[in-house]
Order: C-alpha cells, then structure tokens, then sequence
C-alpha cells in the first residue's frame, strides 16, 4: 500500500472514531495550519511560536463547541447567553408550490438592493434588481434618514420598472440581530458591521419602513421580515429539501438552522400546529459575555480596538470578512515589532480581498501578487520572498482559524439536528471568494462531527431570492388558513 493511501486510511479511520481509540495526537495535528517553510528555520520557529495563539487544536475546538451548545440552551431558554437563538417565525421550506410577484429588499452592507422577483410554481421566471450605494452619512446618521432613502431607493426602482402603480408584498432582509415579534415585525437589538444608525431604540423596523414607503404613496405592503440566513436557509432548501441550515460567512458571519417549535421559548403567536422553525443563531456575539476569553489573542484585542463597534459581535471579529484584513494587519504589525518582519502596513491597506489572495498564491507556489500587494501596504521597497511568504503564512493561520471556529458551530447544529443528513446552505463573499475555506470547512466540520453526514452548498442571493421565498411561504401558509405568525 502507497504511504498516500495509508494516510488517507489513516484520516478515515480517524474521521470515523473521532480521536477516540487511534492516535490523539494524529488527530490533533490535523488541526494544524501548514507549517511555515522558511529557508531561515530559526526565523520561522519564532514566527511560528509568535502565533501560535492563533492555532487551534481539536481540544480547544471541542470546548468551544461545547461553550456553543450551552449558549445555545441558554438563549432557546431566555436565559442569559451571548447568543440570541431568535425565533424567525419562519416554520416551512420551499415546496415548489411559491407563487407570485415580489418585491425583496437587502440591507446589510454597503449596497442596498431592491429586487423584483416573479415565482411560479417555486420557479424564478423573471428577476430586476437594482444597486443603491449607502454612504456614511446615512450609515452613521439618524435611522429616520436611511428608512427613508430605502423608501426612496423603493420608489425609484418601480418608476425606473413602470410599476409604481402596482401592488405588491415585500420581503424585507435586514441583516442585523432583531427581536422578532412576528413574520413581519421586529426590533433592531443592536447595529454591526459597519453601520451605526441613531434613534432605532425599541423601533419596529418592518413598521418604519411600511410608514415610509406609505408616505410615498407606495402600495407596498411588507409580509415578511427576515435575516440573510434565513433567507439562504429558504433559498438552499428551494435547491435541496434536505437544507437544514443557513450559514453567511461574509462582510458579517450568522447562521440559522431549523430548531424543534417545542424546544423554544419565545413565541409571541399560537403555534400549535408549528413542528420546526428557524432560528438566526446570531452567531456573531458568541463570547460577548466573556465565555469565549479563553481564545482571544492580543491581534484580536487590536481589532476589537480599531472596530466601529467596540467590545460587541467578538466571534464576527474572528471570521468576518470586514475583520480579517485588519487582523492580518495587527499580526504581521507584531511581526515587525519583534524584528521578525521588515515594515508595518499601513491600516486598512490590507483587506480581507488580501487574506485571499495570498492564499491563493500560497496554493499555487506563488509570491509575486503577494510581495507587490505588500510593499504598497507598507510603502516599502525592502520587502523579500521570504517576507511574502510570511504574509501567506500568517494569512493562512487566520483563515485556518477562522474556517475551525465556523466548522464548530456548524458541526455543533449537526449534533444538535441528529438528521441522518443535513444540507448546508451557505452564502457570502468570503465562503465564494477564499480558496481554501469550502475545503477547510469540509475537513474539520467532518473531524468534529464524524458520525453526521453533511454537505456544503452554495445557495447564492438567499437576501434576495430568499426573502421572496419567504414572502410566497407566509401568502401561502395565509391562504391555507395557518394563524398569521
Ligand atoms: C448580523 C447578522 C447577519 C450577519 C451576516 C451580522 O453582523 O448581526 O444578522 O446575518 O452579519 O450578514
């Protein structure tokens, strides 16, 4: 037998019986990020050393996992927890029998789009969407100011489309933590990523919007309120009924997963005839109550430091897209303090874009893209292959990281679920634009959950074709005389 294929037994048997009964420590070093080859072998045992902070073994993980199902419990619960475990209030999948004209709304990043989608028989027939840029002022500015423009941004979009006299239901995708009342209502809890709108305390964002868009003499009525998870959720299981849960590993970092009605606690509505419904994990606070300090790193305080939003949404900071650019900043910073890495980019001229691109270089035996990315970060011409090849390095240490902790959380819902296979739909520009994460995650959701059968989907535009979905469920469950929920 070739060694090849010795290991590749090796790793199955491993997969099977988690580290149980074969080697602990096998299983562990399959945890470990590729270790840095450098020619100077002394430079890089103490870069190595420098971050290993950063690495994370099968230990660690199980433990976080742990940590994951007890927040999970405690917010299903209403108890206290750094997870929200928010009832969506959305309690059926696509059939294929979705019909209909909609409008979608997506809010979440810096583009907000307004989308109109036509279903017949869950089939998409016809779509028209179009981009509206918001800038800081609207970000960062009253609330009032940006429900408005999405009114106008509404309007816009019908004349532009000739329909500004039509009637239509709306789904509306907010991606932030929400206090849900009902399919169509809910609370913003508090904003992330990179808005931070006043004036929102205790107001009801479905509500707003509907104000705004009725004093525009809009005759648009929103049914349906949903998080972008939600929204994969629905569009992934309108591909494969067997979508149980909805993952964006993105700008932000959320999953949803389909929960038992009866281990949930938060019900506004009768729900007796309800067996499952989604729940937004809001993931992104996981360790906001200090119960995942065991994992922060110094680069970490840096980030948290340099954010928008200060101390909040601590596990989004290890994944999300909008972070992992400063973070790799924050390490190879430290680097050059130690006298291990010649210059210090500068902030911000490092982007999550980067973390993938030296990935993708570091997969192909490349360095060039990487050292002239770098000597304009750090406005240096003293930059060398061995420093690109750092870069890469510490750029795949924190995607490796990132890609255990979302593998945890995911392989945490798979052992919750006990389905003798479930689907993951995900969505996200760091899940499509990375090249290694989908492989990452593939590998250590299967290390941490051996005994489940998963797979990973992209389920492209959940915020837009998703919220349509939903919309075209709630008429549905509407005409078929299910209490409004
Ligand atoms: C938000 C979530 C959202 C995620 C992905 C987070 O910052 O809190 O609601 O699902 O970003 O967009």
């Amino acid at each position: 037998m070739s060694a090849a294929v010795e290991n590749q037994r090796t790793v199955e048997i491993e997969l099977v019986n988690g580290h149980g009964g074969v080697d602990p420590r096998k299983w562990e070093d399959l945890f470990l990020p590729t270790p840095l080859k450098l020619e100077n072998r002394l430079r890089a045992q103490k870069i190595e050393a420098r971050l290993s902070k950063l690495m994370l073994c099968g230990s660690t993980l199980r433990r976080v996992g742990e940590v994951f199902e007890k927040e999970i419990e405690a917010g299903l619960r209403q108890q206290p927890s750094s997870l929200q475990m928010e009832n969506t209030y959305v309690p059926e999948l696509p059939d294929g029998t979705e019909e209909g004209s909609f409008l979608a709304l997506d809010l979440g990043g810096t583009n907000f789009r307004v989308l109109f989608l036509e279903l017949k028989a869950g089939q998409l027939l016809r779509e028209k969407v179009k981009h509206y840029h918001i800038n800081d002022a609207l970000r960062l500015g009253p609330g009032e100011d940006l429900f408005n423009f999405l009114a106008d941004c509404v309007q816009d979009f019908l004349v532009s489309q000739s329909m500004e006299k039509e009637t239509f239901s709306l789904g509306f995708t907010f991606s932030f933590p929400m206090r849900q009342h009902s399919i169509s209502s809910g609370e913003l809890i508090t904003w992330t990523k990179s808005f931070n709108c006043g004036g929102m305390d205790g107001v009801d964002v479905a509500a707003l919007l509907q104000r705004c868009l009725s004093a525009r003499s809009l005759d648009v009525t929103v049914r349906v309120l949903l998080n972008d998870t939600t929204g994969t959720l629905v569009a992934g299981a309108h591909i494969d009924r067997n979508v149980g849960i909805g993952v964006i590993l993105g700008t932000g970092s959320n999953g949803c997963y389909m929960e038992r009605a009866s281990r949930v606690l938060h019900w506004e509505r009768p729900h007796s005839a309800v067996h499952d419904v989604c729940i937004d994990i809001e993931w992104g606070a996981f360790g906001d109550n200090g119960c995942l300090d065991f994992l922060r790193t110094e680069f970490d305080d840096e980030v948290d430091a340099k954010s928008l939003l200060v101390a909040s949404f601590t596990f989004e900071k290890y994944i999300g897209g909008k972070y992992l650019g400063d973070l790799l900043t924050f390490t190879l910073s430290a680097l050059a303090r130690d006298g291990l890495f010649p210059a210090d980019p500068n902030f911000r001229k490092l982007q999550t874009s980067h973390v993938s691109l030296f990935e993708e270089e570091s997969c192909a035996g490349e360095v060039s893209r990487t050292l002239s990315a770098l000597r304009e970060a750090c406005n240096s011409d003293l930059l060398s292959t061995a420093d690109a090849l750092v870069a890469q390095y510490v750029a795949h240490v924190i995607s490796n990281r990132a890609a255990q902790l979302v593998s945890v959380c995911i392989s945490t819902l798979l052992k919750r679920m006990d389905r003798p296979y479930v689907a993951v739909a995900v969505d996200g520009s760091v899940f499509k634009h990375h090249p290694r994460i989908a492989k990452l995650m593939n590998k250590y959701i299967a290390l941490l959950a051996p005994a489940h059968q998963f797979s990973l989907m992209i389920a492209e535009d959940g915020s837009g074709k998703g919220s349509a979905l939903t919309a075209a469920i709630a008429a549905r469950m509407a005409t078929r005389g299910v209490a409004r929920l």
